[in-house]
């Protein structure tokens, strides 16, 4: 198993929310569903929009700059005009606190 790195806490990020963290040189856009953290880079696929900045719809997530949607739990596609998939990152919680698997690590 790979680096782990702390990024947040579990109260910093409320269901339905967003959250840009640092992990390393990285960003990295949290997302909570239903209580269910997930990782994402925050760097939109189609022309570099904030993601963090975007509209987080159950595990839908709406670029801000030109309304593509993610699925934040595999980084998929939903509706372009992005084509490319979010590199997304394994998550862990340990005593409320949120890690991060490290970005320049696997892949
Ligand atoms: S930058 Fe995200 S849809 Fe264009």
């Amino acid at each position: 198993m790979g680096t782990f790195h702390e990024v947040a806490r579990l109260e910093d990020i409320a269901p339905g929310e967003l959250l840009r963290v640092e992990v390393g040189i990285h960003l990295v856009c949290l997302a909570n569903v239903d209580g269910v953290i997930y990782a994402v880079d925050d760097d939109c696929t189609h022309t570099g929009g904030p993601l963090d900045e975007g509209e987080l719809d159950g595990c839908v997530l709406t670029c801000p700059i030109h309304l593509a949607r993610f699925d934040v739990r595999d980084g998929e596609v939903v509706r372009g005009p992005a084509r490319e998939p979010l590199r997304t990152y394994p998550v862990r919680i340990e005593d409320g606190r949120i890690f991060v698997a490290d970005p320049d690590e696997d892949e």
